[in-house]
């Protein structure tokens, strides 16, 4: 049965759009473990628009299941992973304007570098993995600089609208997983997976994880938002006394 790692990063959304402490996604990263979730994922970026430093040392302390950190390969990210050092990093490719991250990593383009990042992340005893498009010559690329795992893309597939084309993207990611796997290294899945598109994708055996964010965030607003409303009318019909001044 493959694993689910629940990225908590827009419940840190929330609460920065506020600037205040509340939602908290440590409380989330708790509620998905007690939910069953396999690993917590967070993605530290340079601009710290949703996760902050706080968050991560944090989570560290409190993940019971695994802690897989998105960071792009740069150096002072890297700084903050090999104090805090979480299971397991994935370096994903990060522009400052993008919404979301929007392609794999272009391994073979910058092996060297790669390779390095990840000598010195496994020297500190974490298992790296990184993210790329279903591409076979980016699985051999991600094998030849040492990396335990690859995350295959699965943002085309979630974005196809066309069954032909549905197929097409399922049938890169088969292959890219069967190579993965033959090569020795773990295979993973995210972006963009859904309640309606994740249930084709776990018939491809060699996947093992799937990450999975923004919509068991988006969900768990809307199948939470009931009774929090219920909530609220509660406290407002028990007209509780006011606190003392
Ligand atoms: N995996 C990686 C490497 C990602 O960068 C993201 C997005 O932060 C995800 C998985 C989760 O994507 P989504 O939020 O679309 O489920």
């Amino acid at each position: 049965m493959p694993r689910l790692g629940v990225n908590v990063d827009h419940v840190a959304t929330l609460r920065q759009a506020r600037g205040g402490s509340d939602p908290d996604p440590l409380y989330a990263a708790m509620l998905a473990e007690l939910a069953g979730a396999d690993g917590i994922v967070v993605h530290l970026r340079e601009d710290r628009r949703h996760i902050q430093d706080r968050d991560l040392t944090l989570l560290k302390q409190i993940v019971r299941t695994k802690l897989n950190l998105e960071m792009a390969a740069d150096d002072a990210i890297a700084k903050i992973a090999l104090q805090v050092k979480p299971d397991m990093v994935t370096l994903v490719p990060e522009r400052r304007q993008e919404l979301t991250t929007e392609g794999g990593l272009a391994v073979h383009e910058q092996r060297e570098r790669l390779k390095t990042m990840i000598q010195l992340l496994h020297d500190a005893g974490i298992a790296v993995s990184v993210f790329i498009d279903p591409d076979l010559n980016q699985v051999r690329a991600a094998h030849k600089i040492h990396a335990d795992y690859i995350e295959l893309h699965t943002g085309r597939y979630a974005n196809t609208r066309r069954l032909k084309e549905e197929q097409q993207e399922y049938e890169a990611l088969a292959q890219a997983a069967k190579l993965a796997y033959k090569l020795g290294l773990g295979v993973s899945a995210g972006h963009g997976l859904n309640y309606h598109n994740v249930s084709h994708l776990t018939h491809i055996p060699e996947i093992v994880e799937f990450n999975i964010g923004h919509s068991i965030i988006a969900r768990a607003v809307l199948v939470g938002l009931e009774r929090a409303v219920r909530e609220m009318k509660a406290l407002l019909t028990a007209r509780l006394p006011a606190p003392r001044p």
